[in-house]
């Protein structure tokens, strides 16, 4: 018989949730009862701090199992409430992994520091080329020819912890932001799985 650890993730989300609905569909419901390998991946909750994220009402529908809760934080003067309830439902649901899946804000250093190598981003560019927002405007606009999506762990300082997992996305001539946001994305949702398969499976 195999000894199975699983890994309890809650996904961290602010906006559209395409990443989001992709671990979902293949962490959760594409799994289904085939929980064979020797560690597997439990979506147990997701967090928007935007009331009005799309991000919400798609896991709602895509996985009605599945938990999701707002947790408002918008401006700095919302954080520390954000994180004292975020982190009571980490210790409800035994969290050991936050994935940020487009979430939008900065997390304190303080929280970061005690979730040491738990907390994992997913970032759209090749860093340390364009940290922060916008990053795939950026790269196009600076008519870089090679940008790419990184996932990595999450240290106190922005967009710069230890890279997990790095892949090339070119810019071709006929490439408008439009069609480089679409490969950036379809880049993500192969990258973000494969690197979560890599750290725990
Ligand atoms: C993704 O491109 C993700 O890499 C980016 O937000 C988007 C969210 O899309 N994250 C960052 O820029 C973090 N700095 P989604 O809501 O469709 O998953």
């Amino acid at each position: 018989m195999i000894m199975q650890k699983k890994i309890n993730c809650i996904i961290l989300a602010s906006g559209n949730g395409s990443n989001a609905l992709n671990l979902i569909r293949i962490f959760h419901t594409d799994a289904g009862e085939d929980k064979s390998a020797a560690c597997s991946i439990n979506i147990s909750a997701v967090v928007s701090n935007i009331e009005k994220a799309p991000v919400i009402e798609k896991v709602r529908i895509a996985a009605p199992d599945i938990p999701v809760f707002f947790l408002p934080y918008a401006s700095v003067s919302e954080r520390e409430y954000f994180e004292k309830e975020l982190e009571s439902i980490i210790r409800k649901y035994n969290i050991n992994c936050i994935i940020l899946a487009g979430f939008m804000r900065i997390l304190s250093k303080e929280f970061v520091s005690k979730f040491h190598k738990k907390i994992i981003n997913i970032h759209p560019s090749l860093l340390p080329a364009f940290k922060g927002k916008d990053a795939i405007k950026s790269a196009f606009d600076y008519g870089v020819k090679y940008t790419g999506v990184t996932v990595h762990y999450v240290t106190p300082e922005v967009d710069a912890g230890p890279v997990i997992c790095q892949e090339v996305v070119k810019i071709e001539e006929n490439d408008t932001l439009e069609t480089l946001e679409l490969k950036i994305h379809d880049m993500e949702h192969k990258i973000y799985p494969a690197a979560l398969k890599k750290i725990f499976i």
